[in-house]
C-alpha cells in the first residue's frame, strides 16, 4: 500500500507522515531529505547549485538509503544533521529544480516503493509524479504564518520569525513555479488544513480516512 502526502514547506508533513507510518507499521519515506542530501553533496564538492549537469551527475553518483528509523544515509553515512543546515535549506530549491536531479531521485524513490510492502511518502510531488497511483493521497496545508511559527519553534529561532517566514515564502514561490514537478495539489488528494490543529489531530484525521477506506 502506498500513502502519499504532499504540501508546502513547514506544514508538518515529516512529523505527521512519520507518525502515520509508525501507527500503520509501514516504511517512512522523507523525499525532501533526498533532495537535501544531493544539495549537501553538491555544496561539499564545490559544484555550483545552478550547474544543472554537474548537480545531476552528483545525484546519479550518490548512494542514498535510509536506516531503520527512516533517517537518510549518504554513501552509508548519516546525513543528519548536515542536511538540515541553513546553507542546504537556502540552496535546496535550486538544486531540486534540475530535471536530471529529479529523474535520479525519483527513480530511487520508486525503487524504495517497490521494495516495501507499505510506504508512507511525503514531499512535494509524491501524489502527482512519484506515486500517481498511490492508494491514499493527502495535501497537507497551513498558512505561511503558522508554518513559520512551527518551524521557528522547532529550530529555536523564534527571535528571527520574520526571517523564517521570508524563507518559507521564498521556497513556496520556487517550489510552486518551477518548470518540472512543481508543488501542486493532485485533483484526487484530500486536503487537510493544519492551521489550529495539533500534530496528533492531523495524524488522527489522516488515519481515520485511511482506516475508513475512503476512496480517493
Ligand atoms: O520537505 P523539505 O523542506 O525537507 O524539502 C526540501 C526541499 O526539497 C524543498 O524546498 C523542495 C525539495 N523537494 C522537492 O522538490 N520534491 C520533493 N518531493 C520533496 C522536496
Amino acid at each position: 500500500m502506498i500513502i502519499a502526502i504532499d504540501g508546502p514547506a513547514g506544514a508538518g508533513k515529516s512529523t505527521v507522515a512519520k507518525r502515520v507510518s509508525v501507527a500503520l507499521g509501514m516504511t517512512f519515506l522523507d523525499t525532501g531529505a533526498m533532495y537535501r542530501a544531493v544539495t549537501l553533496a553538491v555544496l561539499e564538492r564545490g559544484v555550483h547549485p545552478s550547474d544543472a549537469k554537474s548537480c545531476a551527475a552528483v545525484a546519479c553518483e550518490l548512494n542514498l538509503g535510509f536506516d531503520r528509523e527512516g533517517r537518510i544515509l549518504i554513501d552509508g553515512r548519516p546525513g543528519e544533521p548536515g542536511i538540515r543546515s541553513s546553507t542546504v535549506t537556502l540552496n535546496v530549491s535550486a538544486v531540486s529544480a534540475h530535471p536530471g536531479v529529479r529523474e535520479a531521485v525519483v527513480e530511487r524513490q520508486r525503487e524504495i516503493g517497490k521494495r516495501s510492502p507499505g510506504i508512507v511518502a511525503e514531499g512535494r510531488d509524491t501524489t502527482t509524479v512519484v506515486f500517481p497511483d498511490a492508494d491514499h493521497k493527502f495535501f497537507l496545508n497551513a498558512s505561511a504564518d503558522e508554518r513559520a511559527r512551527r518551524r521557528a519553534l522547532q529550530e529555536g529561532t523564534l527571535e528571527r520569525l520574520d526571517e523564517v517566514r521570508d524563507d518559507i515564502e521564498r521556497r513556496d514561490r520556487l517550489d510552486t513555479t518551477r518548470a518540472h514537478s512543481p508543488l501542486k495539489r493532485a485533483p484526487d488528494a484530500i486536503v487537510v488544513e493544519a492551521d489550529g490543529l495539533a500534530v496528533q489531530e492531523v495524524v488522527e484525521s489522516i488515519l481515520e480516512r485511511i482506516r475508513g477506506g475512503a476512496p480517493r
